[in-house]
């Protein structure tokens, strides 16, 4: 039994998704999978640790899978975790981990060996992986691993009195393709939610004023994808970033790739997850291959990805 959760990068609407607005989210190419192997009847399900995770990060991960393992109601599988992605660089390592596992467990969960090659439904991953994502974040949005469920792009909205996000797949006539630039380390997600919530609630007019307008950009960058505006999405992708900025989301190093990318004949530039200093930074290029390879040949750590379009198939 196996299981693919991608990884994610969000095109727009970062943060204000926290405090209910819309955000616009797609699928990577790399991602986690977990492979499971099935136990005698009786065995309880268990994972293989990752070598190398120790302390906390570990302790969370197995609290994580037990969660899933009681909303599942897998038993007799040994779960082992095989990634090509990143970690700790916002692009949704820990949902990738909690929507493989998912897939895994709920395909254990069935008894007969047919159903349990088939693939289970988005909603149902989201559901068990959504147990895992609160052990690791606390309070994320959902948007991380949503977006890894459902394995394409998507436009995201929870509202405050909502528990079930709104979640809708957005379909792109052209293919949708960012150079993906990874700066390194970063404050966790969680801290830097804090601090913005901390500035937000001292002035939470103005902080809310932005959220708002964020809000208002992943909606326009949703008509945007559709009508396969590239140049659009780009404009909206940038004016997204200096926003962020304005939140004091954002460091001289991913000013630094922003402008670069630019520079080098991105559509749209802009830091990616929660942001702070390091993490990711993603350029909208019609074909970004050729300066992949030419940052590549800088020094840059870098990738290409499509996010949708009419070549793209469900990843998962
Ligand atoms: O953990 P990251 O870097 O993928 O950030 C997640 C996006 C936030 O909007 C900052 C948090 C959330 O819960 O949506």
């Amino acid at each position: 039994m196996e299981g693919f959760g991608p990884g994610k990068v969000i095109l727009l609407g970062e943060h204000a998704v926290v405090y209910g607005f819309p955000a616009l989210a797609g699928p990577l190419s790399i991602g986690v999978r977990a492979v499971g192997e099935r136990l005698p009847p009786g065995r309880a399900a268990s994972l293989n640790m990752p070598r190398g995770l120790r302390g906390r990060s570990r302790a969370l991960l197995a609290e994580a899978f037990g969660a899933a393992v009681r909303e599942s109601g897998a038993g007799g599988v040994r779960v082992r975790l095989e990634s090509d992605l990143p970690t700790g660089m916002g692009l949704g390592s820990s949902a990738a981990v909690s929507v493989a596992c998912a897939r895994v467990l709920l395909k254990a969960a069935r008894l007969d060996s047919e159903a349990a090659a088939s693939e289970p439904a988005a909603k149902d991953v989201a559901r068990v992986a959504w147990e895992m994502e609160r052990v690791f974040h606390g309070t994320p949005s959902g948007l991380d691993h949503s977006c890894s469920a459902m394995g394409e792009l998507i436009h995201f909205r929870r509202r405050p009195s909502q528990k079930v996000p709104s979640v809708t797949p957005v379909s792109s006539p052209k293919p949708l393709n960012v150079l993906v630039w990874l700066l390194g380390e970063r404050p966790s997600t969680k801290e830097t939610v804090a601090a913005l919530r901390a500035r937000q609630m001292a002035w939470p007019e103005r902080y809310g004023r932005i959220f708002r307008e964020i809000g208002r950009l992943a909606d326009e960058g949703r008509r945007a994808v559709e009508a396969g505006e590239l140049a659009w999405l780009g404009d909206l992708m940038n004016m997204n970033h200096g926003l962020l900025s304005g939140l004091g989301l954002s460091s001289a190093a991913i000013d630094e790739a922003v402008h670069r990318l630019r520079a080098a004949g991105a559509l749209g530039a802009k830091l990616t997850g929660s942001g702070g200093d390091g993490g990711a930074v993603i350029g909208l290029f019609e074909d970004p291959g050729p300066v992949a390879k030419k940052l590549g040949r800088q020094g840059v750590d870098c990738f290409v990805s499509q996010l949708a379009g009419p070549t793209l198939r469900g990843r998962v």
